[in-house]
């Protein structure tokens, strides 16, 4: 595992903000910190960063002791955000010119990986321009584009996409995609279900504190019961009598029953229905969202 973390806990003052976090992320994979606002996500990325000490538990990066060995765990990850102090009057090239120069690049090193970031991460047109005139999404990609410039074996990006417009997310998902086929191991922290669900081999799902589960995307989506048959009906007479004689949950004029998925299931379900007289409106099959997982785990 090339980050593994173990019992992470943390409080300010009184309050615990992390109970106990375990984390196991495999060489190469992109693991997703999926938890709302507030559920700790940013301490814990600060924690495995050598940013933030433990109050308890332990964390390793490649090996390295987060506590005991700090400068090794920093010469093998890149935290975006960490050039937060972009200099805004210098054009993007001369930013990471300057972040190669001080990674020891030699000049001519310096130069060619400069022109190889820019390239990838759609710079190049505004290569030569002064940063305080970039959008949000170039900034964020010139981000980027500075902690890698020393090829790092673990990134971590915490909220990579949170204030984009839909464009410039997108665009961000695809250099990310980018840095995964080549073999780099990502941990990033998220906000939003769709990006967990498009870019993550595994999702960890946080809150306030606590890991509350963890899986792929279609495991969590299992998780929680898989497949349901949706009957919905023109009046609250016809949803009474259907829940009478069908196993389900009403809500509003909608009956929500748990099916495995067959068309056996489904054929029962609609004779049972006539069989009583009752016709709903609307009839649909309905595999559980993402969003229904986070629903139902982060109440
Ligand atoms: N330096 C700090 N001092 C006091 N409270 C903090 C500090 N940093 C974070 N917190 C609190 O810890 C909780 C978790 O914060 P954070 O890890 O930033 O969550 P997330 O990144 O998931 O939004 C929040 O309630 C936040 O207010
Ligand atoms: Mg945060």
């Amino acid at each position: 595992m090339i980050v593994e973390a173990t019992g992470l806990r943390k409080s300010y003052g009184a309050t615990e903000v992390l109970s106990g976090v375990d984390l196991r992320v495999p060489e190469g994979s992109v693991h997703a910190l999926l938890g709302p606002n507030g559920a700790g996500k940013t301490t814990t990325v600060r924690i495995l960063t050598t940013l933030t000490r433990p109050d308890d538990g332990r964390a390793t990066i490649a090996g390295y002791d987060v506590l005991r060995e700090p400068a090794q765990v920093r010469g093998v990850i890149s935290l975006t955000g960490q050039y937060a102090a972009v200099d805004e009057d210098q054009t993007g090239r001369e930013n990471l010119v300057m972040v190669g120069r001080l990674m020891h690049l030699g000049r001519p090193a310096a130069r060619r990986r400069t022109g190889d970031l820019l390239e990838r991460f759609g710079l190049t047109d505004a290569m030569d321009r002064r940063v305080k005139t970039y959008s949000g999404g170039m900034r964020r990609r010139l981000d980027l584009a500075m902690s890698l410039i020393a090829r790092p074996r673990v990134i971590f990006l915490d909220e990579p996409t949170t204030g984009l417009d839909p464009a410039s997310r997108s665009t961000m998902w695809e250099v990310i995609g980018e840095l995964v086929r080549d073999g780099t191991t990502i941990l990033l922290t998220t906000q939003y279900l769709e990006e967990a669900d498009r870019l993550a081999d595994r999702i960890v799902l946080l809150d306030h504190g606590r890991i509350v589960a963890t899986g792929t995307a279609d495991e969590l989506k299992t998780q929680i019961g898989g497949e349901r048959i949706e009957l919905r009906f023109a009046d609250e007479v016809q949803l009474l009598k259907a829940t009478g004689v069908l196993d389900g949950v009403a809500d509003e004029l909608v009956l929500n029953i748990p099916s495995d998925g067959t068309a056996a299931h489904l054929h029962h379900v609609l004779d049972v229905l006539r069989d009583n007289g009752l016709q709903p409106e609307r009839v649909s099959s309905h595999r559980p969202t993402l969003d229904d997982v986070f629903l139902a785990l982060t109440a």
